[in-house]
């Protein structure tokens, strides 16, 4: 097992380049189970979530050739097989799994899945969609059993606005009879990018990216090439480090718009931004930050999934600074780390308060879950000393080539194997 070992101060500049977006990946790889003839998508990060899945793919019977950075998949002899554990709990995302064996096979039994702990987070609406296709859906000793003897089109009202939900209905019903209708959809760009996908294997679907889609059921889909979207929630960590400790960072490969909400908030700081059809620069400036206050939402609101990098930037905001998850109310497992390294936070219910400016000093601190871990390697550029940030796990599974990227732009980050004495403290905390 690694850590990543991080010498903060350096002031960043450069160019970064962005990979493919992590959870269009996780949902793009499954929905090609759907097709009958290889599907190629191009463009996919190195993160281990995309590994597992792959390795998950081949376990039902799909060939899989994962050359670079693009993925061919042929489905055409995958056969039903249940996946109750095994890899299948090693990531949350598996859950799409469901939609797409359930929409290939009729049937499906897939263990409940893992990922990041955020506090509850139930799959309910998941389920009622598939029960509103008509599936039988039962609860086994941990893994979920999905049958139906045919699909057929219906109505489904999200109670929960839910990404995972609309996507994993959106593949379900492709292939059912007649018309599905999702309202109170999801809205975020990584499901435009799977209706895509989907689209060009021959789906019919209406609607995605607002919160009514419409999907006509067609009988087959076919192969077809995909590139992916670039990851904003990537692009927003880069953005942060460079309003952090940038002293000129260009964010390449960026939609600028899916970012609209970070973007207005950095300015709001006093960072300069400036955005072009595929790009961001984004330069720290002489002035101190100024206090915001951010509060997170569905898209095209403040991504939850940005809420703990951004939380670390705001210890070096003058002022007082108040961060509301309204997505996930726990999500705050880094801030006890952040306090460690001498952020003045204090956590009440699902509201974290900020007092700053602060000078962040160098430990040893340990990512809890991905995004925690992002919030952890900025508050190490921006340290004095250097930090040590164990749990490099959660982080591979969603930042591609991170060392090689924060190097490219001058920071001094390395990882180093963990001694014997470090792996079992680590065990026992
Ligand atoms: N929810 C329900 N019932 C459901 C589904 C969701 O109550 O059946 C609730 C959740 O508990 C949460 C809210 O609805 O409070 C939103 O959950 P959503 O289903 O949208 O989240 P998700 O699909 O499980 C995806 C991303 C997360 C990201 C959230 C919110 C993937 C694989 N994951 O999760 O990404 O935080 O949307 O935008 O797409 C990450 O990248 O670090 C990450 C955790």
């Amino acid at each position: 097992m690694e850590k990543l070992m991080i010498a903060g101060g350096d002031l960043l500049k450069g160019t970064v380049r962005v990979s493919g977006a992590k959870n269009s990946a996780v949902a793009l790889i499954p929905a090609t189970i759907l097709a009958d003839s290889p599907v190629t998508i191009e463009g996919l990060p190195d993160i281990s979530d995309v590994e597992i899945l792959k390795g998950l793919l081949e376990e039902i019977g799909g060939k899989v050739d994962l050359r670079n950075d693009d993925m061919t998949v042929d489905p055409s002899s995958m056969i039903s097989m249940p996946l109750p554990n095994g890899k299948v709990k090693m990531l949350r995302a598996s859950y799409y799994l469901m939609g797409a064996m359930l929409g290939r096979f009729k049937k499906a039994v897939i263990g409940l899945p893992g990922g990041c702990h955020l506090g509850p987070r139930p799959i309910d609406q998941h389920i009622k969609g598939f029960q509103a296709l008509g599936a039988s859906v039962t609860n086994e000793q941990g893994a979920i059993y999905l049958r139906a003897d045919e699909l057929r089109g219906a109505r489904i009202y999200l109670d929960v606005v839910s990404v995972g939900a609309t996507i994993n209905i959106m593949l379900a019903a492709v292939r059912a009879k007649g018309r599905t209708i999702i309202e109170n959809a999801a809205k975020e760009p990584e499901i435009i990018d799977v209706a895509t996908l989907l689209t060009n294997m021959g789906a019919n679907i209406k609607g995605a990216g607002t919160d009514i889609i419409r999907i006509d059921g067609v009988d087959s889909l076919h192969g077809c090439h995909h590139t992916i979207i670039p990851d904003r929630i990537e692009a927003g960590t880069y953005m942060i480090i460079g309003a952090a400790v940038g002293g000129g960072v260009l964010i390449d490969n960026v939609i600028p718009q899916h970012l609209e909400s970070l973007i207005a908030k950095l300015r709001e700081m006093g960072v300069r931004i400036e955005s072009g059809d595929d790009q961001v620069f984004i330069e720290r400036g002489p002035n101190p930050l100024k206090a915001v206050d951010i509060k997170t939402l569905v898209y095209p609101g403040f991504a939850t999934d940005l809420q703990q990098p951004f939380t670390t930037l705001l210890t070096n905001a003058t002022g007082s600074c108040v961060v509301t998850d309204t997505i996930y109310g726990a999500r705050f497992k880094h801030i006890d780390e952040l306090r460690r390294m001498n952020a003045d936070i204090k956590v009440e219910g699902r509201t974290a308060i900020i007092n700053g400016p602060v000078q962040l000093q160098g430990a040893k601190v340990k990512a809890s879950d991905l995004r925690a871990g992002a919030a952890l390697v900025i508050a190490g550029l921006m340290a004095e000393g250097i930090t040590e940030v164990t749990g490099l796990e959660h982080i591979d599974r969603g930042y591609s080539h991170l060392v090689e990227k924060l190097t490219g732009l001058g920071a001094t980050v390395w990882r180093e194997s963990m001694t014997k004495e470090e792996l079992e403290q680590l065990k026992s905390t």
